[in-house]
C-alpha cells in the first residue's frame, strides 16, 4: 500500500486504546497521506484504512470515533455502514458485502505493531 507505515512501526499501547474502540493514525505529507485507525477488542488489535469501500471518504467525522453507539461493530459516519471489528466485513448498508482495506498488525509486548 502507497504511504502504509512500513512493518515494525509501533503506533501506540494497547492499553490506551478503549475497548472496544480505536484510533486514527496518518502518515506521510499531502498530497499522499496515509490515513488508517486501529481498533481494539480484548486482547486483540485490527488495523484498517480509513477509507469506507462505499464512497472512499474517511470513516469517522470526529477524531478517534469510529463505532456505533452499541460500540459492537465499526460504524461509517456518512451513510451508517456497519463493519466487523474482527475482519472489516460490511454486514449493513450500501457496501453490505465489501470490506475495508486492512492493515495488517499484531499485538506485542503490549504495544501494536504494523506487521
Ligand atoms: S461513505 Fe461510508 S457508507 Fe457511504
Amino acid at each position: 500500500m502507497t504511504g502504509a507505515p512500513p512493518a515494525g512501526t509501533v503506533l501506540c499501547r494497547l492499553d490506551e486504546l478503549r475497548d472496544p474502540g480505536g484510533r486514527e493514525f496518518s502518515f506521510g505529507g499531502r498530497p499522499h497521506v496515509f490515513e488508517m485507525f486501529v481498533m481494539r477488542k480484548g486482547d486483540a488489535a485490527y488495523g484498517y484504512v480509513n477509507d469506507c469501500p462505499h464512497t472512499r471518504s474517511p470513516l469517522n467525522w470526529q477524531p478517534d470515533v469510529f463505532l456505533d453507539t452499541t460500540r459492537r461493530h465499526i460504524q461509517c459516519a456518512t451513510h451508517g455502514a456497519q463493519f466487523r471489528i474482527e475482519d472489516g466485513y460490511c454486514i449493513w448498508g450500501p457496501c453490505k458485502g465489501d470490506s475495508l482495506t486492512p492493515v495488517p498488525v499484531r499485538v506485542e509486548n503490549g504495544l501494536v505493531v504494523v506487521v
